[in-house]
């Protein structure tokens, strides 16, 4: 992503920070995995998205009107012997040169400067209770700035919570973000697509999701943006399910959820299909029905409709069929208001989409659902899950789950699918599986 783009956000937030304010936002950590090795770094989203510097050990200062620079970056010193054993990193020089901050300072020096930042400002964002450091560290200083009083300067006096601007400002995605949520969605679409391929009974679970990561490193995302949910029959309706360890059964389905990262933006897909090619006659009536809520979900999906509308279609259409296929009696509406669907249907019909899988934004402005708006990505993903020991419905249905999630871009005149070329018609799977 181009520094221009960082650039736009930054400016955009110095606008609702406001002069006479400051906005803090700390970068994430390294975390040990294990004595000398550390867990892969993932830098934290919201320092990113404004930042693009990708270090741990660093801290945004953003002071709007500032006159010898409104962007501050705090960060690791070069370290001649760092980069030799770990590579390059940006040091002071670096982080004014690439990654355009108008002044940076040494991470280390942060208790003697930032007192001085902060004084005769009237509020502080910051992203509340996410950092248990920066949040006692930020009261340290300000009781250092009172302490001062009484040679004039004055402590701020609010702490705001950054989160609420700059969450807003990350619902909606730019060309720039869309362009490498593209590229996330299709390298993602595409291992869904080899897994289907090279399916067989007697395979491992690990050996799918082996395959799916092989396609995600070859074509460059080595992260994926969640751990892979491969599950075979009835683990499939262990909702996170990640042992991935059980061999594949003929006659079973295989319910994978994989998707990968693309510098920092993910894709969420899910897909659902038979392990010998072939859909059961029981299977083929439940996933049609998840087809099918999807479908009507994804008619809710228009600039001015309320979020909740798609899972409200998904519910209505599932409660109908799961009716019709004998698993639920009783009249619709009430089944719909006792809410009997989520015997089998718990969770809900999605999420927002973006640098976090489950991404930020709110999902109600003033207890009202929010009114979906275009530039927002979103999944839409329903499922039936049947208990292996649901003693209520016939045996054939039981430990039968599946899940089918797409991830959308609400546009101007509806919505477009962003992972629309991993085949999900019955049989579009099917003609796929026994192409090979
Ligand atoms: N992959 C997690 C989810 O679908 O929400
Ligand atoms: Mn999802
Ligand atoms: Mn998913």
């Amino acid at each position: 992503m181009k520094q221009s783009e960082f650039k736009k956000r930054r400016k955009q937030l110095m606008q609702s920070v406001g002069k006479g304010n400051i906005a803090l936002i700390g970068s994430a950590s390294m975390h040990t995995r294990n004595r000398d090795v550390d867990f892969p770094f993932r830098q934290d989203s919201d320092f990113y998205y404004l930042t693009g510097f990708n270090e741990p050990d660093a801290l945004a200062v953003f002071i709007p009107g500032r006159e010898k620079g409104e962007y501050i970056l705090f960060c690791r010193e070069f370290d001649e012997k760092k980069a030799l054993w770990e590579g390059a990193h940006s040091g002071l020089e670096g982080a004014t040169a690439h990654y355009e901050a108008d002044d940076s300072f040494p991470i280390d020096d942060l208790d003697d400067i930032l007192p001085g930042l902060l004084e005769n400002k009237t509020k502080v964002f910051y992203p509340m209770g996410h950092d248990l450091e920066l949040d006692n560290s930020l009261l340290e200083w300000i009781n250092h700035i009172r302490s001062q009083s009484r040679s004039g300067v004055v402590a701020p006096a609010e702490l705001v919570c950054l989160d609420v601007i700059l969450h807003e400002m990350r619902l909606f995605k730019s060309a720039a973000e869309l362009k490498l949520m593209r590229r996330a969605a299709e390298v993602s679409a595409n291992a869904h697509v080899k897994a289907m391929q090279v399916c067989k009974a007697g395979m491992y679970e690990y050996q799918i999701e082996a395959e799916m990561i092989y396609h995600f490193i070859q074509n460059g995302l080595r992260a994926v943006a969640y751990p892979s949910i491969v599950a075979g029959g009835k683990n499939a309706c262990t909702l996170h399910y990640t042992e991935n360890a059980s061999k594949l059964k003929s006659g079973d389905l295989l319910l994978i959820d994989a998707g990968a990262e693309c510098d920092h933006y993910a894709a969420d897909i899910t897909r659902t299909f038979p392990i010998s090619g072939r859909f059961s006659e029981p299977q083929k009536q439940l996933y049609q029905l998840v087809l099918d809520a999807q479908a009507a979900a994804l008619e809710q999906i228009k600039p001015g409709v309320p979020w909740n509308m798609a899972h409200e279609a998904s519910v209505e259409t599932i409660t109908k069929g799961l009716v019709s296929l004998g698993l639920l009696k009783g009249k619709l509406k009430k089944l719909i208001k006792d809410e009997k669907y989520k015997l089998f249907y718990m969770h809900r019909i999605g999420h927002w989409l973006g640098m976090d899988v489950h991404d930020v934004g709110n999902y109600k402005i003033d207890q009202e659902w929010r009114l979906l708006e275009a530039g927002m990505v979103l999944t839409v993903e329903p499922g039936l899950y049947i208990p292996a020991d649901c003693k209520s419905v016939d045996e054939k249905w039981r430990g039968i789950g599946i899940r089918i999630e797409d991830d959308i871009l609400v546009t101007a005149q509806g919505y477009e699918v962003l992972t629309s070329s991993v085949p999900k018609e019955i049989a579009e799977i099917e003609a796929l599986m026994q192409a090979i």
